[in-house]
């Protein structure tokens, strides 16, 4: 069995290897090739804390396994991460654990490259502003997967917590600096929202980050922190009256996804209202950007199978690379 660290990933692979990754898994789910049930979630309220339990099988790379990740949002005050993970890998041919990995960096390795692969097909290929709302765990793969898919000139970045958001620009200059885009700190978002091309949430917010009415036309937005059903943040507006609204899976956005869910309950749209699956447009079943005038939403609740299959590609090449401990238990 092979053990992977957060550091062995990232000698292995890079944004751009998780995006084909992605692209791939989104495909394998669309097509009905790969066993995706619905994640458990035990919750621990003595701590504030629950545990998601994601497993998924793909017959087609004969890989299956569970990624395990907790949201403790305290931790970052003891400056742990919040959403600790691991990830265990079975090879399908024998049922055996072939790999255990890091599965934080994994989550945002994964998660990154599913907003990316969205901003590719979704967003204007003349896209020059970028607004990203929430700065922490995902937030730099989520920024640099942005600037992976589309030569921005600036990105601001905006998070409650404004020392965690200046922090947050500091890192980032500095990591991604091999980009030319500027990255800022937002001191007008409602300004930054009606000038974007590009904005991502990444927030753990109960409420909408910005008013959906102040969005530009030609805008594509990913929206990839609400996955229970009171966390919200995209409003009613925008949800009901983008040109278009695709998502990671039509069955767990509908079961997870606040934002859908919240303006189903109320009845202001139905479940007709989700345009399709990113597998979709990636098979070319359905279109990505038609106008240049569309505003285009991709809402992600994150599905197991972007794990199995990301972490599958990151053990056959750790493999290849020597990368990694044997582990005989
Ligand atoms: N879709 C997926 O596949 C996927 C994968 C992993 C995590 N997530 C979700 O994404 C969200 C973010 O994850 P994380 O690890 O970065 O969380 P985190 O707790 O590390 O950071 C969240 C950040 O959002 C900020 N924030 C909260 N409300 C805000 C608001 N209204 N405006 C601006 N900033 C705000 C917080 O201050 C914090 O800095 C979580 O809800 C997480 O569960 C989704």
């Amino acid at each position: 069995m092979l053990l992977l660290s957060r550091a062995d990933i990232g000698k292995v692979f890079s944004m751009k290897d998780a995006i084909e990754a992605d692209r791939e898994a989104f495909m394998l789910y669309s097509q009905g090739k790969s066993a995706v049930p619905l994640r458990t979630n035990i919750g621990m309220p003595k701590h504030s804390g629950q545990s998601l339990f994601m497993p998924a099988y793909v017959a087609d790379l004969d890989c299956a396994g569970v990624k395990v990740v907790s949201v403790f949002p305290k931790n970052l005050e003891a400056g742990k991460p919040s959403l600790p993970a691991k990830m265990m890998l079975i090879d399908g041919r024998t049922g055996e654990v072939c790999c255990i990995m890091d599965g934080t960096y994994l989550t945002q390795l994964r998660t990154g490259a599913a907003s990316g692969t969205a901003t590719l097909l979704l967003s204007r290929k003349d896209a020059r502003k970028g607004l990203i709302f929430g700065t922490g765990g995902q937030a730099a793969a989520q920024l640099e997967a942005m600037l992976t898919v589309r030569a921005l000139d600036a990105v601001e970045v905006v998070d409650i917590d404004v020392k965690r958001a200046q922090a947050f620009v500091a890192d980032m200059k500095e990591a991604l600096s091999h980009f030319s885009t500027e990255i800022r700190l937002c001191d007008d978002p409602e300004g930054a929202v009606a000038k974007a091309d590009i904005i991502t949430t990444v927030t753990t917010s109960k409420k909408p980050v910005f008013d959906g009415r102040k969005v530009k036309n030609g805008a594509h937005i990913n929206a990839v922190g609400a996955y229970t059903h009171e966390m919200q943040e995209l409003d009613e507006y925008l949800i009901a009256n983008a040109d278009k609204v695709i998502v990671d899976s039509r069955e767990a956005a509908l079961a997870e996804a606040g934002d859908l869910i919240i303006p189903l309950n109320k009845g202001i749209i139905d479940s007709g209202r989700i345009n399709g699956e990113l597998g979709e447009l990636l098979m070319g079943k359905l279109p990505g950007r038609e106008t240049e005038a569309e505003i285009t939403i991709f809402k992600t609740v994150g599905l197991a199978v972007l794990d199995i299959v990301t972490a599958h590609h990151i053990y056959h090449k750790a493999q290849l690379m020597g990368i990694g401990i044997q582990a005989d238990i």
